[in-house]
Parts: structure tokens; sequence; C-alpha cells
């Protein structure tokens, strides 16, 4: 044989062998998801008929937790290491897993309040990874070295965190102005009006070049894989693809994207769609929002639609679409020190409760989307009803600052003071106040006690692209006690169908979800919770992570058999869109 097709004899085998390494670990996932699939349902099932997930958890004396097979770090290790071998991992976003901030004590640590960096920070860990991210803390710069790098986490160094330095102009247009006054509210459609600045679309293009510079300037090769985080980067996996056209980029838009006709709105709605486009795979937490983008770029580009094949050609190149819901890394046994009951002395005595009362918690920022006034509505309506429940039953909301500077989110906040004040002064009375708010941010430790304490958790979110707290929320109950009160507008929703879904824009129906809680016996409450909790744990972060690798690493392939001249379809997508299960055994 020749010596030229001696190479191409070794690559094809290389190939082979790669595939069938990829089948067999994809084999073993589908016999995961398989087992977890179930049929969407109503807004309202739950509430009425809860019993046929319920008896799903019965049927086999094992427990639920032994019966799945985990997403791991080691698993998404072996998938880096045996599909993309010597492929250097980059992701970008705006929020930083670790901020520096001048304190009393003088410089301290700070992991921000984020569903985003919570889910990727493990992620990046197992893969030592680079993160660029924007450098917001006030001792940020004394902390890196001189290119702004620092090792982290601190005290156990396993990825490098890249800063990037935006000056006020940048950050005020950008980050509040377009991000959060204009594609916050347009795709979240909770009725608060966009606000487009051309001034903030400036500033926006020019972060973006930033951090496009920032990549280029941190990958080692010509063919990274770039995982671009949020609606922050919209015009970012273009600039890329510009300047590195190997790189594969994933991008994950971690907020809902709405339909074509409120899309439609945005003044620079072609150029964004032209930016996200870049990606090599684009990513939303459920299908609803995938089939959304699909139809916008239908609408307002010259570009082919491949809907069964979940790809979008444009420009000379394909994009494909699909769904990753983002989920939590499965806490550690040992992370669990105290019983839940221990866990609910300690929270009823922090604050000040009397034993006896039942306690409903809420976890979130401050934010509109999170249909924080909207559960106090509620309750309202709960007591209204069923006045029995006054000064037995406790409302305690943590609601972290966020984006306090907007005007939007200091109506909100003034808002929530002055509707807890009306409702405390309405059923409160000596040593009973019905709402607990505390408008601050809480560390991991605290919320996970919290969860443990609570009969009943509510996330009532009018609109949310997955919601990490309803997981978190799971996560903390290794008791198999207490109650999900879901929002039907959460992508949540779609994976935790054991939880009571409620619609947030009827207070009269979510105080009746309420009752429903309150009352609903140890065992049904078990039933429920276990399901959810199988869901979360097999679910998990990694998984996540996992299945967006495993797409790119199907991508490799083709392009390897495409430079090979075998391909017959280079516009075939990697996997029909259906739902996991179908996409592993593509
Ligand atoms: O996806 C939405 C998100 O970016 C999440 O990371 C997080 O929950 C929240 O918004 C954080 O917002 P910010 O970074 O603006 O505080």
């Amino acid at each position: 044989m020749p010596p030229d097709s001696l190479f191409p004899a070794a690559l094809h085998w290389t190939i082979l062998a790669s595939s069938l390494i990829i089948s067999l670990a994809a084999l073993a996932c589908v016999v995961v998801l398989l087992r977890r699939r179930a049929p969407a349902q109503p807004l309202a099932a739950p509430l009425l008929d809860p019993a046929p997930a319920l008896r799903e958890g019965e049927k086999n004396g094992r427990s639920p937790d032994e019966a799945f097979m985990q997403w791991s770090p080691e698993m998404l290790r072996q998938i880096l290491a045996n599909e993309l071998p010597d492929t250097e991992l980059i992701v970008v976003s705006n929020r930083e897993p670790y901020v520096h901030e001048h304190g009393e004590d003088g410089i301290e640590l700070k992991v921000p309040a984020s569903g985003l960096v919570s889910a990727l920070e493990p992620i990046t860990r197992t893969c030592a990874g680079t993160w660029i991210a924007h450098g917001g803390g006030s001792a940020d710069r004394e902390t890196v070295d001189r290119n702004g790098h620092i090792m982290v986490p601190p005290d156990a160094p396993a990825y490098t965190l890249r800063r990037v330095w935006l000056s006020e102009e940048e950050y005020k247009g950008y980050y509040l102005g377009f991000a959060n006054e204009g594609l916050w509210p347009l795709c979240h459609i909770a009725f608060t009006r966009p606000i487009f600045r051309a001034a903030d679309w400036e500033c926006y293009q020019a972060v973006n070049r930033k951090f496009a510079e920032a990549v280029v300037e941190e990958a080692k090769t010509k063919r990274p894989i770039v995982l671009v985080q949020d609606y922050h980067f919209a015009l970012l996996p273009r600039l890329i693809r510009e300047r590195l056209p190997e790189a594969i980029i994933i991008t994950f838009w971690h907020i809902p994207w709405p339909n074509s006709e409120v899309f439609s709105v945005c003044p620079w709605r072609e150029q964004i769609l032209d930016g996200m486009l870049g990606s090599s795979i684009l990513g939303f937490h459920i299908q609803l929002h995938c089939n959304n983008f699909v139809e916008s770029v239908d609408r307002f580009l010259e570009s082919r639609v491949d809907r069964e094949g979940a790809a979008i050609s444009y420009g000379g190149q394909t994009t494909l679409v699909h769904s990753y819901p983002i989920s939590i890394e499965w806490p550690e046994a040992e992370e669990r020190v105290q019983t839940a009951a221990e866990a609910r002395r300690k929270v009823l005595e922090r604050y000040g409760l009397p034993p006896g009362v039942k306690l409903a918690v809420g976890v979130e920022r401050l934010d509109y989307t999170k249909g924080i006034l909207d559960r106090f509505h509620a309750l309202d309506e709960f007591f209204h009803q069923h006045s029995d429940w006054i000064g037995r039953l406790v409302f305690l909301q943590i609601a972290a600052p966020s984006r306090g500077t907007l005007p939007a989110y200091q109506a909100l906040h003034q808002e929530c003071l002055d509707l807890v004040a009306e409702i405390n002064e309405r059923y409160g009375r000596d040593g009973y106040q019905p709402i607990v708010l505390l408008p601050e941010h809480h560390d991991h430790t605290d919320l996970s006690e919290l969860f443990r304490a609570a009969d009943l958790c509510v996330v009532s979110s009018l609109h949310d692209g997955m919601n990490l707290v309803a997981k978190e929320f799971v996560a903390a109950r290794d008791d198999e006690a207490g109650v999900l009160v879901l929002s039907a507008f959460a992508g949540a929703s779609r994976e935790l169908l054991e939880a009571l879904i409620v619609n947030p824009f009827d207070p009269s129906g979510m105080g009746e979800a309420f009752f429903q809680a309150l009352t609903m016996p140890p065992d049904e409450q078990a039933m429920r919770m276990r399901r959810l909790r199988e869901v979360v744990r097999s679910n998990n972060v990694y998984r996540w992570a996992g299945s967006m690798l495993m797409d790119a690493a199907r991508l490799r392939q083709r392009e390897q058999f495409r430079d090979l001249g075998t391909s017959s379809a280079p516009w075939a997508a990697t996997r029909p869109p259906e739902d996991n299960v179908v996409r592993l055994r593509a």
C-alpha cells in the first residue's frame, strides 16, 4: 500500500474504534434514560391525580437511589479523554465563579448566587478548563497575575479563571442595559417591558468583542471546545467562529427563548440570531425554547431549517439546536451533617418562630420573573379560604439582592416590602408574623438547612429557563418529606412531575396547592419525593454537560468522516431531537 493511503486507513480504524466506545457509552445511558422517561403532563394533573407516578416508585423494593446509574465527574473525564482527547475546554460567562471583595477583615472570597455558576463550577473543575468571566469584585484586580489569571478554587486549585475588565460605562451599557433591561425581560415575557437603547447595544457589541479577544488569547490550540454561556454573549459565537474557525462552539442559553412575535420587537433581532448561529451547537433547557428559536430564525433570516434534524443551515454553516436540561451536583451524603428535625429546630430558633408552626420557604434572587409577589397573594388567598391556618403557617422568603440599581428591581423591592407589611398586618398577631422576608444572600449550607427544615418549598416563577432551587430542595430532602409547589412556567416542571404544579398567575389555585401540600399525608409526600429524587439524581449536572460533550464528540467525528470524504450527509444532525433517549442512540 502506498504510504499516503496508509494514513486514511489508520484514521478509519481509529474512527471505527472511537464510534464503538461512544456507542457503548450511549447504550449504557439509554438504559438509564429509558427508565426516567415520562409523558408530558397537563398543567393541573399532579393536583388531580398523583397516583400513576407514585405507584411507579413503590414497585421495586430497592431504594431508588441505588437503582440508577449515575453520571459522575469520572464519566465526564472519560468522555473527554476517550472521545475528545487533547481538547481544551474554555468556558465563557459574565458571572465569575469566585469574586474577591474588600471586606472588614481584608479581602474576602465570595461565591455568587447564580444557577449558572453552581452548574458550571463542578464541570470546569472536573475538566480542568479555563473560565473567562467579568472580574467585577472590588478586590479582583489585586488577586490575579498580570494576565488576569488566578487558579481556583483557592483551597484546591483545579482550573484557571481569567478575569476580563470592564469600564463602568461598558458594564452599565452591556450588563445592566442591553442584557438586563433589554434581553432579560424580552425573553422572560413576565410583563415587564424591555428597554432597548442604541447606546447599550453599542456597549454590548464592544464587550462581546472584548470577550472574543480573551477567548483567542486563552486558546492554546486551533480547535478548542468553547462553552459560551447565556444572554450576555449572543454575538460571541460568531466573533469566535471568525477567529477560530475550527473551534467547536457550544452556546447555552440559560433563560427562555420567546416566540417569534415577541422576539420581533428587538431592534437588533437579525444581528442577535446571526451571532448565535456562529455556534456549532446551541442549547436550551427545554424543547419549547428550541422550537421558539428555530421559528425566530425561520422568520427573520435567510436560512435553511431542518426541523426533523434539529439543525439550521445559515451562511454555509450548520448549527444544531437541542435541549439539555440543566441540573445540580447531587450532594454527598457527608454534606448532610444534621437530621431534618435538627435543621427544623435550628431554623425555628434562629428566626424566633413558634415551635408548632408549619414552614413554607421561597429562595431566589429578588427578581420580577420569580413570582414572589404572586406567592404572597396566594398566601393571602389561602388564609382567606382557610382561616384556621392563621397562626399555624409561616412563609420564610429569602430574596437575595440582585441588579438593585435598575428601576424595575427597586420597584419590586418596594412592592415586596409593602405587600409583606400589609399581609403581616392583616393576619399577624402577638408573637406571630405570617411572612418573614429576608432580603439577603445566604450560602449553600444555610440554604440546605432551610430546605431540610421546610414543610413546603414554593417556586412560583412567572417564567424561568429551568430553576435550580426546585432541584436543590429535592436534593436536600433525604428524609423524603416536604412538598414542592412548582410553577408550570419553570423549565423544571417538565421533569419534576410529582411536584404540585401551579399557575402563578392564579392566586386562588396556588393557595389551594398550599392547602394540599400542608395537608398531604406523610406517605404521599414520601412517594412523591422519592420519585423526584430519582429524577434529579440521575439527571444531574454531569449528564447536562456530558450530553453536550457527547454531541460535540459526534460533530468532531463527522468532521473526520467529511475530511475522509465518506460522509453521505454533511447536513445531517448528530441525532434526532425528540428526546435524550433517541438522541443518544443516534
Ligand atoms: O440564567 C440566568 C442567570 O444568568 C443565572 O445564572 C442566574 O440565576 C442569574 O441569571 C444570575 O444573574 P446575575 O448574574 O445577573 O446576577
